[in-house]
């Protein structure tokens, strides 16, 4: 039988939320890019995530036709060299939103003109070097912002420079709340990020910037927040945003990232291109002219689903009457978002991808705190033992990008899959990287 037909809850994963190039065997275990899960925990060990590279090529591919070559992957979802490489090769743009994200993308050899530089608090140091590479295009975020930009592009840029002004797009607050956890919800009016619409700041900082002879404003952008499932956040920013978009003139407008993705069985999701279709015509809806061009940010859709992470099951704690604990070789230093935002998962073995899970469990880390928790509310099967290798599937983005050396737990290792092939992109920590600043 499918087994798409026997999810629920104790029923097996749901195989849609498993990396594009998933395969289940005859005996159950799971096979990614042609490449056994099994296998590669044996090579690599454990905790270890592992991708679909030639889904996050797809999923880019899938962005750049949704909304044109000027999409920008959000590279704080995940990013290393290989993947800057990955989108070096796919050709999207690149959004960085420090100087640490800028000089990864550039060593994965992206053309400077195509990286987006972002950031609430940009350093003095941080946009020297923007402005010295070239980067493509800045996005500011305050007045004390554009001060800045400007006294530096006056000492920086020279008749020899690549650059003749810094190309900025400005960030508004539509003053729009998106349907998602508070954290991660940027649109309101109480935030730290951009230009308020409402107060007038947007439309005066607009001003100074075409007032500026450093400085080419060339569109705007707003971000209503992440893990969004409905449009109508970003049709409201839309319509609140255009008569500024049109009084302005400007021929880009940025709607910055935010589609949610499916983590555990039962959710649903936009696909890339409805979010796009949605979201154009309430461009021309509210008027904004014909000509300007309509592009995004995209980081979680493009890597979240390419990525399982892989655990080792140490401890098993059965309390009757109470819960079934499960512990794992990783947890909240690999995986914050259970603890930081109490975001849901699925758990399942890869020895038997498509098992039924009917025992209840909470999978846990390895951390000395009890809120180190990876599923709050796993399922999984009945003859799960300690050594038994367990996955969480929807890891791909602000996992890695998000771990930490809490408890001096080395990070894991990354590697990508493709067409029966293995490569090592990240190697797993050592002791020695544990020490590597101590003086
Ligand atoms: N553009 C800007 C300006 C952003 O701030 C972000 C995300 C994105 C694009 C990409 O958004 P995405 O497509 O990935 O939703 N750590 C949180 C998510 C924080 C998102 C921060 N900004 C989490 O794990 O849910």
């Amino acid at each position: 039988m499918p087994i798409n037909e026997k999810v629920g809850m104790g029923g097996p994963v749901d195989l849609a939320l498993l990396p594009m190039n998933s395969v289940i065997g005859e005996n159950g275990d799971l096979s990614i890019a042609g490449v056994n899960v099994l296998e590669l925990v044996e090579k690599y060990g454990t905790p270890l995530f592992i991708y679909d590279e030639d889904e996050i090529r797809v999923k880019l591919q899938e962005a750049i036709s949704a909304f044109g070559p000027n999409v920008a992957y959000a590279s704080k979802a995940f990013l290393c060299r290989a993947m800057a490489e990955l989108v070096v090769e796919e050709g999207s743009r690149i959004d960085v939103s420090t100087g640490g994200e800028m000089a990864v993308a550039m060593a994965g050899g992206i053309d400077p003109s195509k990286i987006v530089f972002h950031g609430n608090n940009k350093s003095t140091r941080e946009l020297t070097e923007a402005i010295s590479i070239g980067v493509g295009t800045i996005v500011v975020d305050s007045f004390d912002e554009i001060e800045r930009i400007k006294r530096l592009a006056s000492m920086l840029l020279d008749s020899s420079s690549k650059l003749k002004r810094v190309k900025v797009l400005l960030r508004v607050t539509p003053g729009v709340e998106a349907h998602t956890h508070e954290f991660v919800r940027t649109g309101q009016e109480d935030t730290k990020f951009g230009f308020s619409l409402a107060s007038g700041a947007a439309l005066k900082a607009c001003e100074i910037i075409k007032e500026s002879e450093e400085m080419t404003l060339s569109g705007i952008h707003f971000h209503i927040g992440s893990q969004i499932f409905l449009n109508d956040g970003f049709l409201a920013a839309i319509e609140a945003i255009g008569p500024l978009v049109n009084s302005v003139g400007v021929k880009e407008l940025v709607i910055g990232g935010g589609l949610g993705v499916a983590y555990v069985n039962g959710e649903d999701q936009l696909s890339m291109k409805r979010w796009a279709d949605e979201v154009k015509k309430a461009v021309k809806a509210s008027g904004i002219a014909g000509d300007v061009e309509v592009t995004a940010e995209p980081g979680r859709s493009i890597v979240a689903h390419a990525c399982i992470t892989v655990y080792q099951v140490g401890t098993i704690k059965k309390l009757p009457g109470i819960r079934n604990y499960i512990a794992v070789d990783g947890g909240m230093s690999d995986n914050p978002r259970p603890v930081l935002y109490g975001s849901g998962y699925e758990a399942f073995l890869p020895r038997e991808a498509n098992a039924q899970r009917p025992m209840k469990a909470r999978l846990v880390g390895k951390h000395c705190e009890t809120g180190d928790v990876l599923v709050f509310e796993a399922h999984l099967p009945d003859d799960v033992e300690v050594g038994d290798f367990v996955a969480t599937p929807v890891t791909g983005a602000y996992g890695y990008s998000m771990a930490s050396n809490y408890n001096k737990v080395p990070r894991p290792a990354v590697v990508f899959v493709s067409l029966g092939q293995d490569r090592l992109v990240i190697r797993r920590e050592t002791t020695e990287d544990l020490l590597r600043l101590d003086q």
